[in-house]
């Protein structure tokens, strides 16, 4: 989609959509609502009135002008009570808007900055929030299917007007901001929902490299042999059952010297049997998405490296199959992990934790100024915080507080829970160093402490996406059924910001 800013007033734009805006409760709009509703005669207030417009977060009104105004459609989108108004509603109007655009068949639309005016969100805010939201609200996986019931016609250009010529150089870098974040977290979106039959570990560390090349990367596969004489015995442990050769696939973005280096890991298991512990079958299907940690880390590398970010970033992401078969692992079996620690797997579906012990020892190698981690890692983590918030752990106050604040910013939230050296006395194996589980309670918990025994002193943080990955009912314009995304509108909201580690 093509995206521009341009200077003008909002009713004489000649386009096929003019989007502006209303808060719940205005009864006479102001602003650019308020000079179309003038140029239209008074029909929005009437509308308004009448009780047919509200105002109403997400409510869309279309209205067809005879003169007055030169688009031939104007569109209201309601932004909800003004004092619960933030970047979410913008994200929550501008993709209910731009679907109800799409709906109409129309390949192009207008749009006012919600929120730049009245709504007091600095331009540039807000410009980037209703890109993010537009781009998302109108993404689609159709690529298996061979016959669409109702076709789509993509929508290629969208302009956003603002008067104040003044705004408009932030207003531009807003939107280029929102438009490479939300592009990246569709490409996420693309990696999760494609089924594991595609997706193997292989075809992962091609794609992978296919980014690289495209956007001048380093790529670097590790391949099983490698892993092998490294001593990667987790990793391997978890691959073991699988026809599908591991991949540690290694990205890096070093745009200069002397940047700092943000080591980013992240889960990809194409596929998540359970191993000889096997899954119960129903929502086996989801297990082709525990990939999600990885496919972010690849996101992020992707929107930082097409925004130039100023940082040394290293992407690693152990990929691999959790299958069970007569080569797999056994419950019981003890394996020595690059750290050269020896862990009991009692339960092998508790896979996550093997590979990144070896990718977090492996991050290590960067010296890096931080490492966070994203992982499909746990249940225990969808029972605690649901389908609505990312799970954080942290040994690191600063790097959690940082990333609690990207969270509220960029609408990916997250939550922090403890990690008490306490709860390190579940992962005691009578046999070996660990054991790669810890019992039904906090079951979060002990797999992120699990983690903390592989990182080294470098700060660290861990983000728990197993319910945050997927989505069956989405809650908001901007979200569609199956894969979220996560991860990269948080992550890049905590580098643009970045103070130091
Ligand atoms: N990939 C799963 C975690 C998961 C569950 C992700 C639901 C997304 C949705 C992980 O590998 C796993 O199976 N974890 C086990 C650990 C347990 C055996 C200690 C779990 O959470 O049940
Ligand atoms: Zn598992
Ligand atoms: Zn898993």
């Amino acid at each position: 989609m093509k995206i521009t800013v341009q200077q003008g007033s909002a009713q004489s734009f000649p386009v096929e959509a003019l989007v502006v805006n209303l808060f719940e409760g205005v009864t006479s709009p102001g602003g650019a609502t308020g000079a179309v509703d003038k140029a239209l005669n008074g029909r929005i207030s009437a509308l308004i009135a009448a009780g047919d417009i509200r105002g109403k977060l997400g409510e869309v009104t279309v209205l067809y002008p005879e003169g007055g105004v030169a688009a031939k459609r104007v569109i209201v989108v309601g932004l909800g009570k003004q004092e619960e108004f933030g970047l979410e509603a913008i994200r929550h109007a501008a993709g209910a808007a731009a679907q109800k655009i799409r709906s109409l068949g129309l390949t192009s639309f207008a749009t006012v900055v919600h929120g730049s005016g009245a709504g007091g969100i600095a331009p540039e805010d807000a410009a980037q929030a209703l890109v993010e939201g537009s781009i998302l609200s109108l993404y689609t996986f159709t690529r298996h299917k061979t016959v669409v019931e109702e076709p789509i016609t993509p929508i290629e250009e969208m302009v956003l007007i603002e008067f104040d010529a003044g705004k408009i150089p932030a207003m531009q870098a807003g939107a280029r901001a929102g438009q490479v974040i939300a592009e990246s977290a569709a490409y996420v979106r693309d990696l999760v929902n494609e089924p594991a039959n595609i997706t193997t570990p292989a075809a992962l560390a091609g794609k992978a490299q296919a980014m690289a090349q495209e956007l001048g990367l380093r790529c670097q596969v590790l391949e099983k042999a490698d892993m092998e004489s490294m001593g990667m015995g987790a990793l391997l442990a978890v691959s073991r059952g699988s026809d599908e050769p591991p991949k540690l696939i290694v990205l890096e973005y070093e745009p200069d010297e002397g940047l700092p280096t943000i080591a980013l890991v992240g889960k990809a298991l194409t596929f998540d049997s359970g191993g000889i512990s096997l899954k119960p079958s129903e929502d086996m299907h989801k297990m082709k998405g525990d990939m999600a940690g990885g496919a972010a880390v690849m996101g992020v590398l992707r929107a930082a490296a097409v925004l130039r970010l100023p940082f040394h970033l290293v992407g690693i992401i152990p990929a691999t199959e959790n299958m069970p078969s007569g080569k797999a692992t056994k419950p019981g079996d003890i394996v020595t992990s690059l750290s050269g620690k020896t862990i009991e797997i009692q339960n092998t579906d508790a896979e996550g934790r093997l590979i990144l012990a070896d990718a977090l020892t492996y991050a290590g190698r960067f010296q890096p100024n931080a490492i966070v981690d994203l992982a499909t890692l746990t249940g225990a983590c969808v029972v605690a915080l649901g389908n609505i918030t990312t799970g954080l752990l942290s040994t690191d106050d600063r790097l959690a507080s940082q990333l609690e604040a990207a969270g509220q910013r960029s609408g990916e939230r997250v939550w922090r829970l403890p990690l008490f050296k306490e709860y390190g006395e579940q992962l005691k194996s009578d046999v070996a160093d660990l054991c790669n589980v810890g019992g039904r309670p906090a079951g979060a918990i002990t797999a992120a402490y699990f983690l903390s025994q592989f990182v080294g002193e470098f700060p660290w943080a861990h983000l728990d996406i197993a319910g945050t990955y997927w989505t069956d009912k989405p809650a908001k314009p901007y979200q569609s059924k199956g894969a979220t995304g996560v991860g990269v509108r948080l992550l890049m909201e905590w580098l643009r910001r970045w103070e130091g580690a």
